[in-house]
């Protein structure tokens, strides 16, 4: 096999991102605080693989198969329409037996079925994260998932959703509940609900992607009925020659972000905060995506917002 062979995400704008879709056989990882859609990404991950005939083997250690396939409905991924038994689609784990169940029975599943020649299955881990909960140590993670991923990768292609434990509009992607999981990836994919409002209060930002010269910027979101999720990249598209260093609003908001970050009021602070993760280090890093963040940012209904 070629091993840079790619499938489609089931998102158009993430295909787009990641140079056609994640590597086969790979890890990916969606990154965001509770309810920024990572589930939703899961579910048209799936939907596009019932599309190309792949196995489908999700596993999930939250919700139950039944609550799943009515988000599927509600956001119109058809699912359970193209599913021949859309029943043996989804495996609940539940929390006691997540210990055994990752450290023996999906390995020895996994050796099993590979000897079988499958076609390409997508395995879906969602959420990953109360399997980090039962191994505390970095370490301990570090050595169960790689033996995980060692297995599921001969299989298929992963995709797991970390939940990020941080407080609404904040991120913090380095958390120690997030950190094992993003290293031992080959794609992360983080999301985030800002609360700015208009275009840019849900947003999508390659973190990594190995062997893919992904797009670098942070791209609105939006939930959608019929692809669930939609990343506007249409400004990858434009061919904008006005680089932020040089644009004197970029200059002058930055300026203002700075002012603000030393406010008394915290909110300001916060509002600096988001804002400085959005644009900080972006003049260093010059792509014709920041004019249209800086557009954003300038936007009269957020400064109103920066403004309160
Ligand atoms: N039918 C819908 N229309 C619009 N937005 C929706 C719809 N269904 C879910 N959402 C949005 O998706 C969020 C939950 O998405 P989900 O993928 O379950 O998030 P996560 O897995 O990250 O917690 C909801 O909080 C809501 O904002
Ligand atoms: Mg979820």
């Amino acid at each position: 096999m070629n091993n840079s062979e790619r499938i489609s995400s089931g998102i158009e704008g993430l295909d787009v991102l990641l140079q056609g879709g994640m590597i086969k056989n790979s890890i990916n990882s969606i990154v965001g605080s509770s309810g920024t859609g990572k589930t939703t990404f899961a579910l048209a991950y799936v939907y596009q693989g019932l599309l190309e005939g792949d196995h489908i083997l999700y596993l999930s250690f939250e919700e139950p198969p039944s609550k799943l396939m009515l988000e599927a409905e509600s956001l119109g991924i058809k699912i359970k329409e193209i599913a021949k038994n859309h029943d043996d689609l989804i495996h609940l784990v539940e929390s006691e037996k997540i210990v055994e169940f990752m450290t023996n029975i999906l390995p020895a599943l996994a050796q099993k079925l590979k000897h079988k020649n499958l076609k390409h299955t997508r395995i879906i881990l969602d959420p990953l994260t109360p399997i980090l909960w039962e191994f505390p140590s970095e370490k301990d993670q570090r050595k169960v998932l790689t033996k995980i991923y060692h297995h599921l990768s001969s299989l298929g292609t992963v995709l797991q959703t970390v939940e990020e434990p941080n407080a609404f509009g904040q991120t913090d992607i380095g958390s120690i509940e997030t950190r094992v999981p993003i290293y031992l990836s080959d794609s992360v994919v983080h999301i985030q609900n800002l609360g700015l409002g208009g275009k840019y209060n849900r947003t999508c930002k390659i973190v990594k992607s190995r062997r893919t010269a992904h797009h670098e910027g942070i791209y609105p979101l939006s939930f959608s009925y019929g692809p669930g999720i939609v990343i506007d990249t249409s400004t990858i598209k434009d061919n904008i020659k006005n680089l932020p260093s040089q644009d004197f609003r970029y200059i002058e908001l930055m300026q203002k972000v700075k002012a603000m970050s030393k406010d008394k009021d915290p909110k300001k602070r916060i509002i600096a905060q988001i804002a400085n993760n959005l644009l900080g280090d972006r003049q260093k890093n010059e792509t014709k995506d920041n004019l249209e963040l800086v557009n954003a940012l300038t936007d009269p209904q957020i400064l109103q917002e920066v403004r309160k």
